[in-house]
C-alpha cells in the first residue's frame, strides 16, 4: 500500500476513454475490472437506467418479484442451455458462494448425507468471500486466512507453458483428467466440482485445451458429482460466445454469471440451475427444504432494466460475431509482443489476453522486481495513455467488450511500448 500515496480520480469516461481530474486521458484497458461492455456513458443502458429509476428504484425480493428482475431471469434462461431458474445477487463472489450452498444443500434436500466435498481445480479464483476463496484458492491472496477456509479437493490444471517436460498437451492434458477419474472413484463423497468456464482468468489467462471440460463434465455425470461453472469473467462474449459452456460442449448442473450481465454499469449477479437441483428445494414448509439466502439487493430492478437492455444490444448489435471478428486483432501482434526479451508467454482468446513477464525465457523464471510490477505497469502504462493492471508477473488486457479494431491495435501497440519501457524497471 505504500507504494500508492495517492491515487488519480477518474471523473469522467467515455467509449474506452477514463479521463482524470487533471483531464488526463487513458484507454481502459481493465474494462472497469472485467465488466464494461459498451464502453462507458453508452445512451441506450444510461436511458434504461433513468426510466427504471423513474419507476422503481428498488423493492424486496422477499415474497415479491418486479417486472425487470421477471423479464431477465426469462432472458437468462434462454440464453443458457439445460438452466430452468435463476436466483440474484449482487456480485460474483456471492453468486458463487449461492452456487456452493445450492450444490451442498441439494444432496441434503434429496437425502444424501455423505456427499460434503467440494472439487475444483488449483489455481481457479471464484471470489474474495470465504465460501469463493476456498473453492479458489490462490496461496498469493488467500493464504493468511488459509486456516479459515473449508478443504477442498483440488486437481491439476494442464497449463501448456508450465507443463512438465517431455510431455505433449495432449498426454498432461490426460494425466490429469485420469487423475480427476481416479479421484472421483475413490470418493463417493464429493458433492460438486467446481471450476471456471473455459479460462482461469485471475490465476493468469490459463486457457483450458480443447475438450478438457467437456470431459469433467461428463466424469461428473459419470461419477454423480454436481457439475458447476463459474462464468463470471469467461461467459458473456469475453471467450468469444455468449455462453462459454455451449462451445465446450459441457451443460453443468449451475452456473454463475456476473461482471458483464448489466453491460458493466450497475452491480448485479446470477445464480442459474437445472430443473433436477431447483425441484429438490420444493417441499413443505416444515421440510426446510429451501434456500436460507438472500441479499438487501437482490434481483434491483434498476440493475434488472440495464441488463435487459445490455442482452438486447447483444442481439442487435451482433456482438459476439464482432468480438470474434474484431479479436483477430490481437494475432497481427503475437510475433511483436513474443520478441521482447522478458516475455514468456502469450495466452489469448476471444477479447482476453494475458502476457506472462520472465527474467530467463528458456527457464521460465518469473520477473519479480523489488515494487510491485501492477505499479510498475501502472505508471509505465499511464504515461502511453492505458490503464493497465497486472496481475503478478501477467499484464492483463480486458477491454471492453465493444472497442473497435482500431482501439484494440492501438491498445497492443500501446501496450508493446509499456512492457519495453518498464522492462528496465522489472529486470
Ligand atoms: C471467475 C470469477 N469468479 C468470481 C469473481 C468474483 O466476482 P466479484 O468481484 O463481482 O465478487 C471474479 C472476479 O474477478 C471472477 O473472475
Amino acid at each position: 500500500m505504500k507504494e500508492w500515496d495517492s491515487f488519480d480520480k477518474i471523473v469522467k469516461a467515455k467509449g474506452v476513454w477514463l479521463t482524470d481530474s487533471k483531464g488526463h486521458k487513458m484507454m481502459d484497458a481493465v474494462a472497469s475490472m472485467w465488466c464494461n461492455v459498451w464502453g462507458h456513458s453508452n445512451p441506450q443502458l444510461i436511458k434504461a437506467i433513468n426510466q427504471q429509476s423513474k419507476k422503481l428504484q428498488h423493492s424486496s425480493q422477499f415474497n415479491l418479484t418486479t417486472e425487470p428482475a421477471e423479464e431477465l431471469a426469462d432472458s437468462l434462461v434462454k440464453i443458457s442451455p439445460g438452466m430452468h431458474k435463476v436466483f440474484y445477487s449482487d456480485n460474483g463472489s456471492s453468486a458463487m458462494e449461492i452456487a456452493i450452498k445450492i450444490a451442498l444443500q441439494y444432496w441434503k434436500n434429496i437425502g444424501n448425507k455423505k456427499k460434503t466435498e467440494i472439487a475444483t481445480i488449483e489455481n481457479g479464483y471464484h471470489g474474495d468471500t470465504f465460501g469463493a476463496m476456498s473453492v479458489g484458492y490462490v496461496p498469493e491472496f488467500f493464504g493468511k486466512f488459509k486456516k479459515q477456509l473449508f478443504s477442498t479437493i483440488q486437481f491439476t490444471v494442464p497449463n501448456k507453458y508450465k507443463m512438465p517436460n517431455g510431455f505433449t498437451l495432449a498426454d498432461y492434458q490426460n494425466q490429469c483428467l485420469d487423475k480427476i477419474e481416479k479421484g472421483f472413484s475413490k470418493k463417493d463423497n464429493i458433492a460438486a466440482f467446481v471450476m471456471e468456464s473455459g479460462a482461469q482468468v485471475a490465476g493468469g489467462v490459463i486457457i483450458y485445451p480443447k475438450g478438457f471440460q467437456k470431459k469433467i463434465s461428463q466424469l461428473c455425470k459419470k461419477h454423480d458429482v454436481l457439475f458447476v461453472l463459474d462464468e463470471i469473467a469467461t461467459g458473456f462474449g469475453r471467450l468469444g460466445s455468449m455462453v462459454q459452456y455451449e462451445e465446450q460442449k459441457s451443460i453443468p448442473d449451475i452456473v454463475a454469471y456476473g461482471k458483464m450481465l448489466t453491460g458493466g454499469y450497475l452491480t448485479m449477479a446470477a445464480t442459474l440451475t437445472n430443473k433436477k437441483i431447483y425441484d429438490s428445494f420444493l417441499g413443505e414448509f416444515n421440510d426446510w427444504k429451501h434456500l436460507f439466502h438472500g441479499h438487501t439487493y437482490t434481483g434491483n430492478p434498476i440493475a434488472a432494466a440495464v441488463a435487459n437492455e445490455n442482452l438486447k444490444m447483444y442481439k442487435k448489435n451482433n456482438l459476439i460475431k464482432k468480438i470474434q471478428k474484431i479479436s483477430k486483432v490481437f494475432e497481427k501482434f503475437y510475433d511483436e509482443i513474443s520478441e521482447i526479451d522478458i516475455v514468456g508467454d502469450i495466452r489469448h482468446k476471444g477479447m482476453l489476453m494475458g502476457i506472462e513477464l520472465v527474467k530467463d525465457k528458456k527457464r521460465k523464471t518469473p520477473i519479480s522486481p523489488k515494487k510491485s510490477i501492477n505499479k510498475i505497469f501502472f505508471d509505465e502504462g499511464k504515461k502511453n495513455g492505458i490503464y493497465l493492471r497486472t496481475l503478478g508477473n501477467i499484464v492483463m488486457l480486458v477491454p471492453p467488450l465493444a472497442i473497435s479494431e482500431s482501439e484494440l491495435e492501438l491498445l497492443l501497440k500501446r501496450t508493446i511500448l509499456t512492457i519495453k519501457s518498464a522492462k528496465s524497471k522489472v529486470s
